[in-house]
């Protein structure tokens, strides 16, 4: 059932060409207890015929899903909550500073399942009034047509609903069904979701803030510079970039800045490289 070394070191070429993720897929038991279930609903019961029946001629279905089970889809409600509170004064802020009536557009990219977009969404209907009535945008996209399937349908087991959300929380914004959760129709009706990779341009329009978190973490230094690049090229100036806690852009980017007042974002600079640094 393991995956000898020839069929792990394809798998992971597959993997980062189609994502941009370098992952160890050698040795990996994690890799290896998510493609069972590939395995199993296509009956196969070896880890090299699998890896096989990829490169053979019409194993594009077959690829596109052993992508998406070896993807890492862990999310969870209001992860890294302290930072939500900084998000949610910089949404007031960018509010406070656009044109009445102008849309705000925000965007997760690599939501997975949808916890992190929803989580914006319920912190602006419940937390900032649902921004006095202005028209909000909040578009969520991942590269696993699995995972964006799910975010789209709002269903979450006990297990995910409780994960970050507070009980007061879930009664409010979620209704039970059997074993399930199911976001409102008031919430799910404000969020977008689609199929994109980061890896190719960004979806049309400016963006008041994009979050990308817990995503570059896995990308190679090259693919995560032109990465921050294409967000850049999609935010607003002064726009947000909020990664994940464990990732930075500096030495990555010269058009971001540490957002003084609001921790955990990067400001989009208006003016790069930084003027200080090009009269040095
Ligand atoms: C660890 S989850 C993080 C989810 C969420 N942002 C969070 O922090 O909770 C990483 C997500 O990024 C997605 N992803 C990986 N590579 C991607 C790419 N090239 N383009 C878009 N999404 C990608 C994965 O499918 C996965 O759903």
């Amino acid at each position: 059932m393991g995956l000898s070394e020839p069929s792990a070191r394809l798998l992971t070429a597959l993997v980062e060409a189609r994502t941009g993720q370098r992952c160890d897929t050698a040795g990996n038991w994690r890799v290896e207890s998510r493609l069972g279930g590939v395995m199993a609903s296509r009956g196969l019961t070896d880890m090299d015929e699998l890896v096989g029946r990829i490169v053979a001629p019409g194993g594009a279905g077959l690829a596109r899903d052993v992508v998406d089970a070896v993807l890492n889809n862990e999310t969870y409600f209001f992860r890294d909550s302290e930072t939500f509170n900084h998000i949610g004064r910089f949404i007031r802020h960018m509010h406070d500073r656009i044109e009445p009536g102008r849309t705000l557009r925000i965007w997760s990219a690599g939501c997975s399942t949808g916890q992190e977009i929803y989580s914006l969404a319920l912190l602006i209907a419940e937390e900032l009034d649902g921004l006095e009535g202005r028209p909000v945008e909040l578009l969520g996209t991942d590269v696993s047509t699995s995972a964006i399937r799910r975010a789209e349908r709002g269903e979450y087991n006990q297990f995910e609903i409780q994960r970050g959300l507070p009980v007061r929380r879930m009664l409010r914004w979620f209704e039970q069904q059997g074993e399930s959760w199911r976001v409102q129709p008031a919430l799910r009706a404000m969020v977008r979701f689609r199929s994109h990779n980061i890896l190719e341009a960004a979806p049309a329009g400016f963006f008041h803030l994009i979050l990308c978190r817990n995503v570059l973490m896995y990308f190679p230094g090259p693919a995560r510079e032109a990465a921050l690049a294409r967000f850049s090229d999609a935010l607003v100036p002064e726009g947000g970039l909020v990664l994940g806690a464990g990732e930075t852009v500096l030495g990555r980017s010269d058009r971001f800045r540490i957002a003084e007042d609001f921790r955990g974002i990067y400001e989009h600079l208006t003016d790069f490289p930084p003027r200080a640094a090009r009269l040095g």
